[in-house]
């Protein structure tokens, strides 16, 4: 790769987010399978909807320029995704495992956000102000996905992940410090059926 103009550095970084939407597609639907809270399986399958949309707008983009939309790998959102797919699969409380969801999805949210920031400048700077328009959609889009998880994160699902960790602990506690109880006794030993007889 020879980057020896800004057309050529747009059309690479073009290429990096519609592999990591690609990378994406894939990844979402795993991630929704795995999420409890209704809401936030709503606010990810709507993600999951404009991301389609996003991988529709970058293609528009690769036919306007007539250049192919592959041949680049998005490393960085390869890292991201393989760490949201192992928080993903932990066992634990249903609402500790949102939370981590929601944890996850931010940081693919965060990484898009400075990605489409940089090509949206770039097709300003380059006169392409179709592509501009476009590029702001998909950005805006992605702000807004990532306000939602904010707001459902603060709004009920890290309390609820927090009130159901302190649930356990305190059930974990009461287990320790019980007293001991007339259930805890280990059984007596029943004579067995012809004990009995062998006293005589
Ligand atoms: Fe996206």
């Amino acid at each position: 790769m020879r980057l020896e103009s800004m057309h050529s550095l747009y059309v690479e970084r073009l290429r990096d987010m519609r592999d990591a939407e690609n990378q994406i597609l894939k990844a979402l639907p795993k991630m929704i399978e795995r999420v409890h809270h209704a809401e936030l399986r709503v606010a990810l399958e709507h993600h999951l909807e404009e991301t389609r949309q996003q991988v529709s707008r970058l293609d528009l983009i690769f036919d306007e320029l007539d250049e192919s939309p592959r041949g680049t790998k998005c490393k960085g959102m390869a890292g991201v995704l393989e760490e949201a797919d192992e928080l993903a699969n932990e066992n634990g409380d249903p609402s500790v495992l949102d939370a981590a969801i929601i944890d996850a999805a931010q940081h693919v949210e965060h990484y898009e956000i400075a990605g489409y920031g940089a090509v949206k400048t770039f097709a300003g700077l380059l006169g392409y102000d179709k592509h501009e328009t476009l590029l702001e959609t998909s950005l805006n889009e992605e702000k807004k996905a990532d306000e939602t998880l904010t707001d459902l994160a603060e709004r009920s699902i890290n309390l609820d992940a927090l009130q159901g960790a302190e649930r356990e602990v305190r059930r974990a506690a009461q287990l320790a410090d019980r007293p001991r109880t007339e259930s805890d006794r280990p059984p007596e030993r029943r004579p067995f059926f012809g004990d009995e007889d062998r006293r005589y």
